[in-house]
């Protein structure tokens, strides 16, 4: 009796959790960890296609290394007892200074797809983007949330296309477009080619043996509606309707002649701010400027487009340099905490955005693996802001980092 009153007093019983979703997402204390739930439980053809990349996925590796070859010069003794993450993104206000990435076929992961993942960036108050390729519609999305939303188009070569989706999305209360510039074709991503990736999946012998392993993927994806492009439902010969191998219907319906000349057309056709996304290079974000556009998207497609290509985080201080304050630039790629945010912001940087965080957590969990992780980047924001001494994000400057060599 002694013995037990003793055992009791110094053990400390963890409260069970039954719930399914609360319990995996206890566990998971960073990024890497939603994506190794996301692994455990989605089909290896669609696990693979989410975190995959483009050949020996060399640039996906550098994206999120690169952040690493930066460290803090931190400050002590500051009062660091109020910080402030908030910004604004083209003159709109957003919580912190990350934006949720367009991602194409988002209900793969899970069936709530874009509606969960809104939901969850209009809860933090910050932009959520979604994509031409997206599994719910431009009005369906607007209908669930109010919170800051930004459209992302693919130039089809029917442009008439293009133009009634981004006059829905005007109409819908979007108000920043992202115009996709890395994908003339689709980059070779192997991993897709070995299992013989579809969109959207394809239910055949190996798929159904994958599907057994995976049962609790299977039946939300045969419970729910089937997964189509939304947005072009009906108004084109692939709409989703019927399974497509990605590369096949990129190279059939974007238009490889897409050119500078194009800026001014979409500029015609919406009167709001315009990201580049997919801008490599100091010469391109220059002629971005030039051209007219209000955002440079430094991005190399999450390294699933052309392999080798340099890691946005490494462009973003030259780019700055480049164009003065004549543009806002966005850092995409690789991000992977909130001390990546504040070394995008110290090298010049107005934002970051990210796509397969999300992506694992809402596998991993819905919309609250979603909500799950934007509150971790929340508080590593915080705490990085604490840690290195700086209360707001005007105070972050580019004598807080230097790269290690
Ligand atoms: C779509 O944009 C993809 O990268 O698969």
């Amino acid at each position: 009796m002694g013995m037990i009153k003793t055992f009791r007093s110094v053990v400390q019983f963890d409260s069970i959790t039954l719930d399914p979703v609360e319990r995996r997402l206890k566990k998971a204390a960073c990024i890497e960890d939603y994506r190794k739930i996301a692994k455990r439980r989605l089909p290896f053809g669609v696990f693979d296609y989410i975190d995959g990349g483009a050949e020996d996925e060399r640039t996906l590796a550098s994206n999120t290394a690169t952040f690493g070859d930066i460290e803090f010069k931190p400050r002590v003794l500051r009062d660091v007892s109020n910080i402030d993450t908030s910004t604004t993104i083209f003159g709109r206000p957003s919580s912190m200074p990350l934006i949720l990435a367009p991602t194409g076929f988002t209900r793969i992961a899970h069936s709530q797809g874009e509606l969960a993942v809104a939901r969850a960036a209009a809860s933090f108050g910050i932009p959520w983007s979604l994509s031409t390729m997206g599994t719910r519609s431009i009005e369906e999305v607007a209908a669930v949330s109010d919170g800051e939303k930004w459209f992302q188009v693919y130039t089809w070569k029917d442009r008439g296309l293009v133009k009634d989706l981004i006059g829905r999305a005007k109409e819908s209360g979007f108000t920043a477009i992202w115009l996709t510039v890395d994908t003339a074709v689709l980059g070779r991503r192997e991993r897709d080619v070995r299992r013989g990736m579809t969109l959207p999946p394809k239910i055949g012998l190996g798929t159904l043996i994958d599907g057994a392993i995976h049962p609790s993927w299977t039946l939300d994806f045969l419970r729910n509606d089937p997964i189509t492009f939304a947005n072009v439902v009906g108004k084109n010969d692939e709409d989703g309707s019927t399974a497509v191998s990605l590369a096949d219907h990129v190279a059939r319906q974007f238009d490889q002649a897409l050119s500078w000349d194009d800026i001014g057309w979409l500029r015609s056709v919406w009167g709001g701010p315009i990201v580049l996304k997919g801008i490599q290079t100091v010469a391109d974000a220059k002629q971005a400027i030039e051209a007219g556009v209000e955002g440079i998207g430094l991005s190399n497609h999450g390294g699933r487009q052309l392999d080798d290509a340099p890691a946005p985080i490494s462009l973003v201080e030259p780019v700055r340099q480049e164009i003065g304050d004549a543009g806002t630039i966005i850092c995409d790629g690789g991000v992977r905490r909130g001390s990546d945010i504040v070394k995008a912001l110290a090298l010049g940087a107005d934002a970051v955005s990210l796509g397969r965080p999300y992506f694992y957590a809402l596998a991993a969990g819905g919309q609250r693996g979603v909500e799950h992780m934007l509150d971790f980047m929340r508080s590593g924001l915080e705490r990085t802001m604490a840690l290195s001494g700086v209360r707001s994000l005007a105070e972050i400057d580019r004598d807080l980092v230097r790269w290690k060599r």
